[in-house]
């Protein structure tokens, strides 16, 4: 009797740990055109051990899903500025069966990019893409990267400066967002070399912000009625994108 109830504990036990591995997302590839580098080459290794949620983003957890800015464990890829560069989640492999994060952790994506300083703690982070919800599809970016097996396409800004960046990748889960502290923040950073740039920003230059500083535990992208509001008139976290798209 008591081993039985030992072992269906251990059965619930282990349920729930896979429960959490494959619910939870991280970083897994990027790719410059079809050559593509794998987690653990560029990209910076995350903290724990079930590829968890940052634990509370008002600590430097919210940049890297680890306690630092730039790793010198760490190498940097080089990368052309104005070039397509591809990110890539996944679950707990990269097979393409792999759905990239559990289907009921939805929410935007938001690319960052922050220029590596002498002080770790210095780097000032600005936005380079965002998707959020699109009414007409019913998706949210985590939908949309999920159809494309968890890649999404973005392009190193041509108007910005060479030199060492980390490149900062992040989901957001809204499930649990009408609780304060409820949002799942899954950050991850690349470290990127940029080279062929205007060496300059254009006029107004980029927004900057720091991690954590960016994000407030009420700001409406954040604390948001997921389940009631449904996507509409949400409004994504952080500074405006740079370069500021053409209105069509
Ligand atoms: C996060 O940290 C702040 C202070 O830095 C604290 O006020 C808040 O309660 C913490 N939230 C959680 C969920 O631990």
């Amino acid at each position: 009797m008591l081993s039985l109830s030992y072992s269906s504990l251990a059965i619930v036990l282990c349920a729930t740990a896979g429960h959490l591995v494959s619910a939870h997302t991280q970083l897994y590839n990027v790719a410059i055109g079809t050559t593509s580098y794998k987690r653990g080459e560029y990209i910076q290794p995350v903290v724990g051990p079930y590829l968890n949620p940052v634990a509370n983003f008002t600590t430097n957890e919210i940049r890297c899903r680890n306690t630092n800015g730039a790793s010198p464990q760490t190498p940097y890829l080089s990368v052309k500025a104005g070039s397509e560069f591809s990110v890539v989640w996944h679950r707990s492999s990269d097979s393409p069966s792999d759905n990239m994060v559990a289907p009921s952790h939805r929410g935007p994506c938001m690319i960052y990019m922050g220029k590596v300083e002498k002080n770790p703690d210095d780097i000032k982070w600005f936005k380079i893409y965002e998707l959020g919800f699109n009414k007409d599809t019913d998706k949210w970016c985590s939908d949309v990267a999920r159809d494309n097996h968890g890649r999404v396409d973005v392009v190193i800004p041509k108007d910005i400066e060479d030199g060492k960046y980390l490149l900062r990748t992040e989901l957001l889960a809204l499930h649990r967002a009408n609780h304060v502290w409820g949002a799942q923040f899954y950050p991850n950073c690349v470290q990127l070399d940029v080279s062929g740039s205007s060496n300059k920003f254009l006029d107004p230059p980029p927004e900057f912000v720091e991690f954590p500083g960016a994000y407030k535990s009420d700001d409406p992208g954040i604390l948001y009625k997921y389940w009631q509001d449904k996507g509409m008139n949400y409004v994504i976290p952080g500074p405006k994108v740079y370069p500021p798209t053409k209105p069509n």
